[in-house]
């Protein structure tokens, strides 16, 4: 009998601790759909923004853009380099209020490869120094290279930040989950915020040094470990000759689709352009064109410019590809 009851009683509890479980679940997902997370939505975000391309969005309140709007870039002229919406000539150099970057120093615009205008910076030789046991880099606000190395008393306790569920110690570089345009620094007198001094926004000096290959409508590429979303690209793979687009949509004949189809087309923010080929979204790339294409999926996701990332090694083998 005791038994039964014991029974009955570990059910009821069981039952009420699963529903305890699905509330706070439901709690979480409601939470998270609040709350906004640029991570989750598609595409080469951070490249759109250093572009400055304007975010499209299904509905005003959607977290993710559908496509985004770079139309300013077909309007640039090859005689002219463009950054922060400056104009520059050929033989100007980069004012200091367009710097977005600690690392652009005695950046000029010049005319470049195939005579498109182009910044060139100096080439920055921040030298490695060896690290002394027990020391760590601290780098200061603002400075392009490594910074001073600190080499805390035994007693002194290195400042902690808490940041997103993770620990960071004094000098270490966080990306805050919630303003993924932000690269921030734990110090101390930190508290929480994302501001100056401790934080600095990333730039990747596209517009800056990539003229070339914004003109060319080439894609950036980022590796398997990257985010597309918020990393800088490792380089960028643009069109030639054997490139081609596999077409995901298989175009049944019936009127409904293939009108949905052409309309698409016609609405330039809903193709994505490679060099002068234009995909729908939802195709790809084939691979294996030349070195910048071995074992990289570009996808059309979010337009005007596929996503394209490196396969994962066990996926991919980058030693196996034809002769270039
Ligand atoms: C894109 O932006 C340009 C201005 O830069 C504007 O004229 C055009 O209407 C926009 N296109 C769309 C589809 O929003
Ligand atoms: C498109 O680009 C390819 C490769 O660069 C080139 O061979 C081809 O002539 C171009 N086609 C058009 C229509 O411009
Ligand atoms: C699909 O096309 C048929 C005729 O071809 C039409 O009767 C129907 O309304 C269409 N459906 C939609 C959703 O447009
Ligand atoms: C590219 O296309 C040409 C001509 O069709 C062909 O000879 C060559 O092998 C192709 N190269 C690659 C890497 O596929």
């Amino acid at each position: 009998m005791s038994r039964t009851v014991n029974y009955g009683k570990s059910a009821f509890g069981n039952f009420l601790y699963l529903c305890l479980n699905l509330w706070l679940m439901f709690m979480a997902t409601a939470a998270s759909s609040i709350e906004c997370d640029p991570k989750k939505c598609k595409g080469p975000i951070q490249h759109y923004h250093e572009l400055r391309c304007e975010p499209i969005y299904k509905k005003p309140s959607d977290c993710c853009a559908v496509s985004y709007n770079c139309s300013h870039l077909s309007e640039r002229s090859p005689y002219n380099c463009y950054v922060n919406g400056h104009v520059y000539n050929i033989g100007d150099k980069l004012k200091d209020e367009d710097r977005n970057n600690p690392c652009d120093i005695d950046c000029n615009c010049v005319k470049g490869f195939k005579d498109v205008a182009t910044f060139t910076c100096a080439a920055i030789d921040c030298s490695i120094m060896r690290i002394k046991e027990g020391c760590y880099f601290k780098r200061k606000p603002g400075t392009c290279c490594d910074g001073e190395q600190i080499c805390p008393e035994i007693s002194e306790e290195r400042t902690k930040c808490e940041i997103d569920g993770r620990t960071y110690l004094d000098g270490e570089p966080f990306y805050p989950s919630e303003k993924p345009e932000l690269v921030c620094q734990c110090s101390k007198g930190y508290k929480g915020e994302y501001v100056a001094p401790f934080c600095e926004h990333i730039s990747c000096g596209t517009e800056l040094l990539r003229t070339l290959e914004i003109r060319e409508n080439c894609a950036p590429v980022f590796y398997h470990s990257q985010i597309p979303q918020t990393s800088c690209t490792y380089g960028y793979r643009c069109q030639n000759y054997n490139d081609t687009v596999i077409h995901r949509i298989t175009k049944i004949s019936s009127n409904n689709v293939s009108e949905e189809l052409t309309s698409e087309k016609l609405s330039s923010n809903k193709m994505c352009k490679f060099g002068n080929l234009t995909m729908e979204i939802g195709d790809e790339l084939n691979q294996a064109t030349d070195y910048s294409s071995v074992c990289v999926r570009c996808v059309c996701e979010v337009p005007p410019t596929p996503t394209c990332q490196r396969l994962p090694d066990n996926e991919c083998d980058v030693t196996n590809h034809p002769l270039f």
